[in-house]
């Protein structure tokens, strides 16, 4: 019986070493290793043997059948490696592949507004926000801005029928937060704005400003300037040259237009932002409209700003064209994926 079981197992493993795919092993298995196959007829035979005949046959059984399963085995690995090597003959892998979901990005002005909101966080600004459309006191009264200013005028504006308007600038969040919030203030307020303007390459009906506000004792007009020039700074970089040009807004006193000179910008002074010291005329409205004298000129000052968010982002993408922020042309965009 053994030399009939060593038969079997050299005629087995030449037949499994042979088998040509997945399906011939399978039905190796079953003749060799199955239920009624080779090796359970052989050890049908071993009740006709001796006492003394088993032990050795019993375990020349045990080892037929080990090394058989052993073959069985690594034929089925070499046979799967064989499928997956004869599947990949003649791929590139270092073709790029295909891609199926194009993937998108953050617009221009996304991003450029997540970096300015960045580092003024890092200055401890905290954000605020307030309505598009909103009322004359917000936009105009408490900014100091009288009832015959130009800006208020019908065409520089969009008014509503009850008398609202789209806010013409961001300054009204100035005015909100104040209302609700006691000094020190240390704000700022992304958002759109909204003139009369003729659309054209350096102009849009909707825009985007920045707004900054920090309130506090002894506030000065070096605070306004280190904290104006360490933000362009930080996004043009350290070559960058700040101007404070002399002006004129209703609510700052003394009011600056910020200018701004890189070399990356080709050298030209560019215009970009507004600012100045809070007039005391603005905190007086904010106190009448809370009833109380928290904004107390006397013991607190102020500086507000208002950046140009498109302007900057024209700069910074050195763009010919402010419309090409809002067209939303795929082709543009994808340039500022990254
Ligand atoms: N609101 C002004 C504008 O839109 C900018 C500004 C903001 C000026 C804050 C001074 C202080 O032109």
């Amino acid at each position: 019986m053994v030399d009939q079981l060593h038969a079997l197992r050299d005629a087995a493993l030449a037949d499994i070493a042979a088998a040509p795919d997945a399906a011939a092993l399978g039905a190796l298995r079953i003749k060799y290793l199955g239920r009624q196959g080779a090796l359970a007829t052989l050890s049908d035979g071993m009740k006709t043997l001796t006492k003394e005949e088993r032990p050795a046959a019993g375990k020349a059984l045990n080892e037929t059948r080990n090394a058989l399963t052993a073959a069985l085995e690594s034929r089925d690995a070499a046979l799967t490696a064989q499928g997956e090597s004869a599947a990949l003959a003649g791929v590139d892998l270092t073709l790029p592949g295909t891609p199926t979901v194009p993937l998108g990005s953050l617009h221009p002005m996304t991003q450029l507004l997540d970096r300015t909101v960045q580092i003024f966080r890092r200055l401890g600004f905290a954000l605020a926000d307030g309505p598009d459309i909103d009322d004359e006191f917000h936009c105009f009264d408490a900014l100091n801005t009288p009832a015959d200013h130009p800006a208020r005028n019908e065409q520089d504006t969009f008014y509503l029928p009850d008398g609202r308007l789209l806010r013409t600038h961001t300054s009204t969040v100035q005015i909100r937060t104040m209302e609700t919030q006691g000094p020190p203030v240390r704000i700022i307020a992304p958002g759109a704005a909204y003139r009369r303007d003729e659309t054209d390459a350096t102009h849009l009906a909707q825009f985007n400003q920045v707004e900054g506000l920090c309130v506090d004792a002894g506030v000065s007009l070096a605070d306004l300037k280190g904290t104006v020039e360490f933000f362009l700074k930080e996004l043009f970089g350290l070559q960058t040259k700040v101007r404070f040009r002399p002006h004129f807004f209703p609510f700052t006193e003394p009011s600056f237009e910020v200018d701004l000179q890189s070399p990356a910008l080709g050298g030209k002074w560019l215009e970009l932002a507004g600012c100045g010291m809070v007039d005391p005329a603005v905190f007086a409205a904010v106190n009448q409209s809370r009833g109380d004298d928290a904004y107390d000129p006397e013991k607190i000052s102020g500086y507000a700003f208002g950046f140009g968010l498109d302007r900057l982002a024209m700069l910074m993408a050195d763009l010919p064209d402010i419309r090409l922020l809002i067209e939303n042309d795929v082709r543009f965009l994808a340039q500022f994926a990254g």
